[in-house]
């Protein structure tokens, strides 16, 4: 699929104000400054639609993009932001989990992985979480120019490895790099194959 048009339509805090759910949406989350924003600006091919940053935090809003004009693509605020206060971050938590809870056309979740890491405890719990709480979704690593394949290699074989510990079906990855527009057609023919089911 060619992202022929991509349009900004809101920045909410709450599920009621958001578009409203009559098109499939995709909503991409993960650790802050994991490079959300920055796949977002890769997939759609606008550099300055999702506003990226290199201080952790930048998005604190559900924002909205329409796609197409036939999908929404929504860039959700990250989590594990040491610097943010107890009640930020609770903040976070209710405003997040209102929404995969409300969200009735949320078709799949994204949640991005910083690939130069071993995994981290934080990304397991949201994939968890995630699961508990019923949302398909799949895991793109991020960042890949930022290290040797073979580090990739290992940290996603790791990472794969402790998911399994939990999951008796392992979710698809993806292997991505906003900066080198790696991953871009993988992500985004899976969005044309779930949005025609
Ligand atoms: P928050 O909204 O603050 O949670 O961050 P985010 O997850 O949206 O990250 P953002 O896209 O703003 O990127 C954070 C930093 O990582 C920026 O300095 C980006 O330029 C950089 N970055 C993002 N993706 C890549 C990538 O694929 N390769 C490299 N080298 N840098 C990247
Ligand atoms: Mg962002």
């Amino acid at each position: 699929m060619d992202i022929k048009e991509a349009k900004f339509l809101m920045s909410n805090t709450k599920v009621e104000e958001c578009p409203a759910p009559d098109k499939p949406e995709y909503a991409f989350i993960g650790r802050s400054n994991v490079g959300k924003s920055s796949l977002i600006n890769m997939l759609t091919g606008q550099k300055g639609l999702a506003k990226t940053s290199s201080s952790p935090g930048k998005t604190q809003l559900i924002n909205h993009f329409l796609i197409n004009n036939s999908w929404y693509l929504v860039d959700l605020p990250g989590y594990g932001y040491a610097k943010v206060s107890k009640e930020s971050r609770e903040k976070w938590r209710k405003m997040i989990n209102y929404y995969f809870l409300k969200r009735e056309n949320l078709t799949c979740v994204f949640v991005l992985i910083d690939s130069r890491h071993e995994p981290l405890k934080q990304d397991l719990e949201f994939t968890e979480y995630l699961g508990k709480m019923g949302v398909p979704f799949v895991i793109v690593f991020t960042k890949l120019d930022k290290q040797s394949a073979l580090k990739t290699e290992a940290n996603v074989s790791a990472f794969a490895r402790k998911m399994s510990e939990t999951w008796d079906e392992l979710p698809l990855m993806f292997k991505t790099s906003a900066e080198k527009r790696i991953g871009k057609d993988e992500i985004l023919d899976y969005i044309e194959e779930i949005n025609v089911q």
